[in-house]
């Protein structure tokens, strides 16, 4: 029988080597690790690993760029035309673009064309539009002198992204970065390297100056960690696991650079029983299930209000009943693998908490076939706060659903978590929805909706969900520079 994939073209994986100051070159010790498809277990290619001689090189390119190039001396209104052009290339690349983050990372394909490339290419259009409106302002001192401020870059930044969104994290990283004039070492996870490796060519077609973006694939804690410590690197921005974090603030610390941080989460989402529940079910469904349950903002914790407890989880038992998880390249999946064995074997391992703890097992609870890190879809019921499933971050296609009934309670309940990055809310009580959205303690409360992203939207974490915000003009000004300066009249 033919398979998907005869009809399907291929892309050429034509760049693994490391992306220095223009140049494509094998780690100076010329070790290479392999990227998996995680939908066969097969090896797509070896990659170059970065060493911590090669980030040093990076990072010298980079400042050199910085320093002597022409990029941050180039008219602001340039640079944003090379992000647009960059933005071009992918346009008419994006197949090519969808297809390798799919077999990189084991994202259904239709996710890949129709939001990975799409919104990675919003995100660097919408910062390339803002390359020429950063500006100061005048501000009335004392005395007979003028003082303004201007907004500079804030130099080389060290970027450090996960395997979940490896284009978009992409470009919520370079999007502000380069608008604001800064240079660039961007470290890929090491689970999904091969879009990083394609942008880096697409950037140097599109005619960025050598150094401006260096990309150097590596493992956390050799590579990663090599560009927090080095003290050419004003700024690290991280997007991963909060533990991570801890272990950057404290490496990044004898050099103080400026940091940010975008980590996950146990999001509470909260449906009361006056909600439209044609519309807060599905939406409860995809803001777990979608991109394998691989969402920093995953609405993990699934509160269902007594009354109506029982109908949405047999609506969302349902959904998954129907829910078409296998081979991630067929146009109809709506579920791939999870990105890697370590990966799977978590998502497991919660499984079995969940069926220990006494939490009723609904649907799925086992992997599919035997080839690919593939996980039924999940649904636990009675959850209780106390669980570990109720608690920790499982990063996969497990749903918690639990039980509340008033809303004072639910106030209460869905704060009770060090994490703080998102929330919804499900009601057609207007003062009960703003009520909840000034309580609850994350950095963005969807009411009625799920997992709404803008560019223009500020995002990130209260509490250990995060540091910062990424998107929007608060995105930005974490790449700037303030300077102050002083002219007396007198
Ligand atoms: P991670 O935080 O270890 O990896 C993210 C990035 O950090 C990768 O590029 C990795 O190479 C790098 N890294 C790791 N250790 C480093 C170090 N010591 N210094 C510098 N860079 C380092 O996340 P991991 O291990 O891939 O996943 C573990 C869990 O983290 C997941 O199960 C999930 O719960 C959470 N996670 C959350 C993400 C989010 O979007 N907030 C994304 C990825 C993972
Ligand atoms: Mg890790």
């Amino acid at each position: 029988m033919a398979s998907i994939h005869d009809t399907m073209l291929m892309p050429e994986i034509r760049h693994t080597e490391l992306f220095i100051g223009g140049r494509w070159t094998p780690a100076s010790n010329g070790k290479t690790f392999p990227t998996i498809n995680p939908a066969t277990e097969e090896v797509l290619a070896e990659v170059a690993e970065g060493t911590e001689e090669d980030i040093d090189s990076a990072v010298r390119a980079a400042r050199d760029a910085f320093e002597d190039g022409p990029w941050p001396r180039m008219d602001a209104r340039d640079r944003g035309r090379l992000m647009h052009r960059l933005c071009d290339l992918m346009e008419e690349e994006s197949e090519e673009l969808a297809m390798l983050e799919t077999l990189d990372n084991g994202k259904p394909i239709r996710d890949s064309r129709t939001l990975d490339v799409p919104g990675a290419i919003e995100t660097l259009r919408y910062y390339a539009g803002y390359a020429d409106k950063i500006h100061g302002q005048t501000i009335p001192v004392r005395g007979n002198r003028l003082t303004y401020t201007r907004r500079e870059p804030v130099g080389v930044v060290g970027q450090i992204i996960p395997w979940n969104f490896p284009l978009l994290m992409l470009a919520w990283k370079w999007g502000p970065a380069l608008a604001a004039g800064c240079t660039l070492v961007l470290k890929p996870a090491e689970q999904t390297p091969l879009t990083a490796l394609h942008m880096a060519d697409l950037a140097q077609r599109a005619g960025f100056p050598d150094g401006v973006i260096n990309v150097v694939p590596g493992d956390g804690p050799t590579t990663g960690a090599a560009l927090v410590r080095h003290p050419g690197v004003d700024k690290i921005a991280f997007t991963g696991e909060y533990k991570t974090a801890q272990i950057i603030m404290r490496e990044a610390a004898p050099t103080l650079k400026r940091m940010t941080f975008e980590l996950g989460g146990k999001s509470p989402n909260i449906i009361f029983s006056d909600a439209d529940l044609d519309a807060a079910v599905p939406a409860a469904h995809h803001g777990l299930y979608f991109n394998q349950g691989q969402c920093c903002t995953a609405g993990s914790r699934l509160f269902v209000q007594d009354r109506v407890y029982d109908a949405v989880v047999e609506r969302l038992a349902e959904h998954n009943r129907s829910y078409k998880v296998g081979d991630p390249l067929d146009p109809q999946t709506q579920q791939g693998p999870q990105v890697d064995k370590a990966q799977f074997d978590k998502v497991m391992h919660y499984i079995d908490l969940g069926k220990e703890e006494g939490a009723q097992c609904v649907t799925g609870g086992n992997r599919v076939g035997q080839c690919g890190y593939f996980v039924e879809p999940t649904l636990f019921a009675e959850v209780t706060d106390r669980m570990a499933i109720a608690k920790d971050e499982i990063f996969g296609p497990v749903l918690s659903v639990l039980r509340f009934s008033d809303l004072d309670e639910i106030a209460r309940r869905a704060n009770n978590t060090f994490y703080g990055l998102a929330a919804a809310v499900w009601t057609r009580d207007i003062r009960k929805a703003h009520y909840l959205a000034n309580k609850l303690r994350a950095g963005t409360v969807w009411i009625n909706c799920y997992h709404v992203y803008d560019p223009a939207a500020p995002f990130g974490g209260f509490k250990m969900s995060g540091i910062g915000r990424e998107l929007g003009e608060e995105g930005l000004a974490h790449y700037t520079e303030t300077k102050t300066v002083t002219v007396d009249l007198g």
